[in-house]
């Protein structure tokens, strides 16, 4: 018995090792991460549907304009979120306010703030899922279904003091920047820097979190724009 035992533990460890690689890269993405909101999520706010995405996106009847992707979660009626400003803003010259919009002018940074100003419950979405209506929240860090004010992700209505968004990438304005046309890892919007030119709402990286598009070691996503 004893000289089988060896290889079969072996072929197990194999076994188990090639299956976890594999079902590493099946669930690898949102369904590992704190925007998993759905009964398989493993954050502290989670709620009791079996869907991911209809907390973000769906695919008919959407929060459409030619900016944002296929919307599905309720926009904030926060009028005023404020514009960072700067002796030395280069961007300065087009930034616009985020708050006060529509369906028809919500940009990428509005899709965050949908959640993340505290304003909007989490399972306030416009097209529900036919197969799965029912969307109580849980957790932790919950107030009324949204995210609880004093939460680190809860940014609150004021925008000044955080880095700015809604305005033009101009590498020409500011030579401290990285050309436009050479930029790898992060994402304009339209020319435009925005939330997610930083984030990454899916990915699950663990090299990248939270939610960043480039490793934050030696601030490397800040160089990714910045020539400093
Ligand atoms: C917590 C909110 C959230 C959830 C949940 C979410 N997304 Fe997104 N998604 C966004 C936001 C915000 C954008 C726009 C920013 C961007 O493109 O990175 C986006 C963009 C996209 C895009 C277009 C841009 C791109 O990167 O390709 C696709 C496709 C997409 N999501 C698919 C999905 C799918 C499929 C799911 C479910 C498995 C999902 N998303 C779940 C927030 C979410
Ligand atoms: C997607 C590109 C991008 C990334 C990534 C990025 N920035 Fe910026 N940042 C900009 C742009 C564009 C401006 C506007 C620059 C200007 O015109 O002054 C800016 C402005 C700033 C300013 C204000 C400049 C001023 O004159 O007031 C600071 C400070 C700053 N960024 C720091 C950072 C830090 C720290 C990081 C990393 C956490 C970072 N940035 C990541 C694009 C980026
Ligand atoms: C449907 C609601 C929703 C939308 C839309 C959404 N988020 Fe979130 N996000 C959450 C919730 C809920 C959490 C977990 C909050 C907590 O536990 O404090 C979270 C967590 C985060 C975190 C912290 C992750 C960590 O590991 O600590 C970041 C960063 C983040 N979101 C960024 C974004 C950005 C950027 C966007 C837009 C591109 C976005 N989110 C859109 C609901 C949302
Ligand atoms: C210039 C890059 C950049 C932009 C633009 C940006 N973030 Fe972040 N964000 C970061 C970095 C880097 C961190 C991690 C900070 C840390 O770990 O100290 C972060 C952290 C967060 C967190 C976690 C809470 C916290 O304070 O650490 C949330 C939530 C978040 N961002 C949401 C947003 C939203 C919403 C927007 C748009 C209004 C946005 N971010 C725009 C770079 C950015």
């Amino acid at each position: 018995m004893n000289k089988f035992k060896l290889p079969t533990v072996l072929g197990a460890a194999i076994v188990a090792t090639v299956m976890i690689g594999l079902s590493g890269q099946a669930v690898a993405g949102i369904s590992a991460t704190k925007h998993n909101l759905s009964n398989t999520g493993t954050g502290d706010i989670t709620s009791d549907n079996p869907e991911i995405c209809v907390f973000c996106h769906t695919p008919h009847n959407a929060i459409k304009n030619n900016n944002i992707p296929l919307w599905n979660h309720t926009l904030s009626t926060t009028a005023n979120y404020g514009v960072y400003t700067s002796p030395t803003f280069d961007g300065a010259a087009d930034v616009a306010d985020v708050g006060g919009v529509t369906a028809s002018t919500a940009t990428v940074t509005n899709l965050c703030l949908s959640c993340h100003d505290g304003t909007v419950a989490l399972n306030a979405i416009n097209n529900p899922s036919n197969n799965h209506l029912v969307t109580a929240m849980a957790g932790t860090g919950l107030t009324d279904d949204k995210i609880s004010a004093g939460r680190d992700t809860n940014l609150g209505a004021d925008l000044t003091n955080d880095h700015p968004v809604n305005f033009t990438y101009d590498d020409a304005a500011d030579t401290g920047l990285i050309a436009a046309a050479t930029l790898t890892n992060v994402r304009l919007f339209d020319g435009k820097v925005q939330c997610a030119s930083c984030h990454d709402p899916h990915s699950s990286d663990p090299t990248t979190q939270p939610f960043l598009r480039f490793t934050m070691e030696g601030s490397a996503l800040c160089l990714k724009c910045h020539n400093k």
